[in-house]
């Protein structure tokens, strides 16, 4: 079979790094571009940190573009105290020589998406979705190419992590997720309910060190870094490596378990903005949007990242 096409949309941060990874690692995917937006870190962090993860891999091929500086109608919320100053906070790598790819990332996605056959290319968002709901709206015909979207955000049962209520991605842009979430695309969403329950653990994070290549040393310091928040916030063992579940589900879906329900997002509320409500019991009519993911085999989970971060 040929590799899955997909586009990378990401605010790189720790575990947006481990999923760019993982993706890279993985034959079954063809990784068209990256687009980075601002989100964990401001714009000028997050497109160098998408180079920075590339040259790691050895993977300079892979075209990175820098996109939208700010979500559609609010000012940027960031993320330091969670991923650090830069954003990769832990090891030190050295800054990218690998330029960035020309164009900005609305019209990079508008112009895969044009240029490849209809239904071929899955966008898998890691951060805020306004370089997405951008391109929808600027090129609402490339809506119907999509294959399918496969993203890290919201929460429901698990409850936010920025705000009582929201979840750090779809709370910097709720009027962008409020977009993607009405496209009528097939969406697949990875909320914290799943992500919390990705959990690294000492052995875990040993086993990464273990492979003793410059990733995955990259990767153990990385999770070293950003543990220590989760920790100190959930007093459990280790820290959510949300974004590599979207990865891990284009590779192995029987590792996640979820519902086919409507997901809707929450523009308007100061209190709850950003929230997404999932009609989990199905007791609206509000028609199905969304799978939402719920469960996850986690170790089988690390063992695939691990077996795929060995690669590199
Ligand atoms: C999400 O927010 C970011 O901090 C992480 O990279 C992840 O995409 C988790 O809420
Ligand atoms: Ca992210």
């Amino acid at each position: 079979m040929p590799p899955r096409k997909i586009i990378i949309d990401t605010d790189p941060g720790q575990d947006d790094a481990v999923a760019i990874l993982l993706a890279l690692a993985s034959p079954e995917l063809e990784v068209l571009a990256i687009t980075a937006v601002a989100g964990n870190v401001p714009l000028d962090l997050t497109q160098k940190n998408a180079r920075i993860i590339c040259e790691l891999a050895d993977r300079t091929d892979i075209p990175v573009h820098a996109g939208c500086d700010r979500p559609l109608a609010r000012k940027l919320v960031t993320a330091e105290h969670v991923h650090g100053k830069t954003g990769l906070d832990g090891p030190t790598l050295p800054d990218p020589v690998m330029p960035l790819s020309g164009g900005h990332a609305v019209d990079a996605i508008i112009d895969i998406l044009r240029r490849e056959p209809t239904g071929s290319v899955t966008l898998c968002p890691l951060g805020p979705l306004t370089n997405i709901a951008t391109a929808f709206q600027r090129a609402p015909d490339i809506i119907e190419r999509v294959q399918q979207i496969v993203l890290m955000g919201g929460a429901y049962f698990e409850v936010g992590n920025i705000t009582p209520a929201a979840e750090f991605n779809i709370y910097v842009d709720p009027e962008a997720a409020a977009v993607v979430f009405a496209s009528g695309i097939d969406l697949v969403i990875h909320s914290l309910d799943v992500t919390h329950k990705a959990l690294t653990s000492r052995a875990r994070v040993e086993a990464f060190r273990d492979l003793g290549s410059p990733v995955g040393k990259a990767v153990a310091e990385w999770t070293d870094f950003f543990e220590r928040y989760d920790k100190e916030k959930y007093g459990s063992e280790g820290a959510p490596l949300h974004d590599p579940c979207v990865i891990a589900y284009l590779l192995k879906p029987v590792l996640f378990t979820g519902r086919r329900i409507n997901v809707e997002v929450e523009v308007d509320s100061p209190l709850t903005r950003g929230m997404t409500v999932a009609d989990w019991w199905g007791v609206t009519d509000r028609p199905a949007n969304a799978l939402f993911i719920g469960d996850i085999d986690d170790a089988a989970f690390f063992d695939l990242l691990t077996e795929r971060l060995a690669r590199l």
